[in-house]
């Protein structure tokens, strides 16, 4: 999937497999902490439970009018939104006029531990974004760029099914890296790269003994 070698080697001993490298540096500011959250995935996985039954999985409608594939949720003190009115965070969720569920403890955590191996310490993530990817699903190149707050890095954690996504640069033409994301991987990006273009390609098909059928990612941000 990925050009990059992948190390899954074996413990000759125990035949248990070893950790991949740790921690890939993918670009100056940009990090791939290869398993840092798949201890953590039964319980992350579990957290979002409540968070789903609060703010049910959406389609949201892009400011020119296309219905976005990955299906979206948010917790947090607010959540991204797209609809034709445009890209912004949204301290209340559309669907319901409620607040978003709360952050759970958990995943908070989650990704001030991701950001802090990855240098970037202190970051307090005030929004979750939770996608969901169905087999078949992509995510166009975009930047992440609807943050008041470009100094606090992105966090994002990828749960289920395996994922090949894209790290270009900040120019939307400049040539993307294709990285496979596996379960519990964590990618963080700030500084130089805070304002990557980054994607995701279609998503293939496959089960998942946590997640069945998809991909769930959750985009840890500061975006005020
Ligand atoms: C995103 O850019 O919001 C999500 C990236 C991913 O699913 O890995
Ligand atoms: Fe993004």
């Amino acid at each position: 999937m990925s050009s990059r070698p992948r190390s899954r080697r074996q413990d000759p001993r125990t035949q248990s497999l070893l950790p991949r490298a740790a921690r890939e540096r993918i670009a100056e500011d940009a990090v791939l902490l290869a398993g840092a959250a798949s201890a953590d995935a039964p319980a992350l996985l579990a957290a979002l439970q409540p968070v789903i039954a609060q703010a049910p999985w959406r389609h949201m409608v892009t400011p020119g009018g296309l219905t976005m594939s990955v299906a979206m949720t948010n917790c947090g003190h607010v959540g991204w939104v797209s609809d034709r009115r445009g890209y912004r965070y949204d301290s209340v969720d559309p669907d319901s006029g409620r607040p978003w569920p709360g952050m759970p403890a958990l995943l908070q955590r989650l990704a001030a531990r991701a950001a802090a191996m990855a240098g970037f310490a202190g970051f307090k993530p005030d929004a979750c974004l939770v996608n969901r990817y169905a087999p078949g699903t992509r995510l166009s190149l975009h930047q992440d760029r609807n943050e008041l707050d470009l100094s606090a890095p992105v966090v994002s954690v990828s749960l289920g099914l395996p994922a090949v996504f894209l790290f270009g640069g900040l120019r939307r033409a400049d040539p993307a890296q294709r990285i496979a994301l596996l379960h519990g991987d964590v990618v963080v990006w700030g500084g130089r790269q805070r304002l990557a273009f980054h994607g995701v390609t279609a998503l293939a098909d496959g089960e998942h003994p946590l997640t069945g059928a998809c991909r769930i990612n959750l985009t840890f941000r500061k975006a005020l």
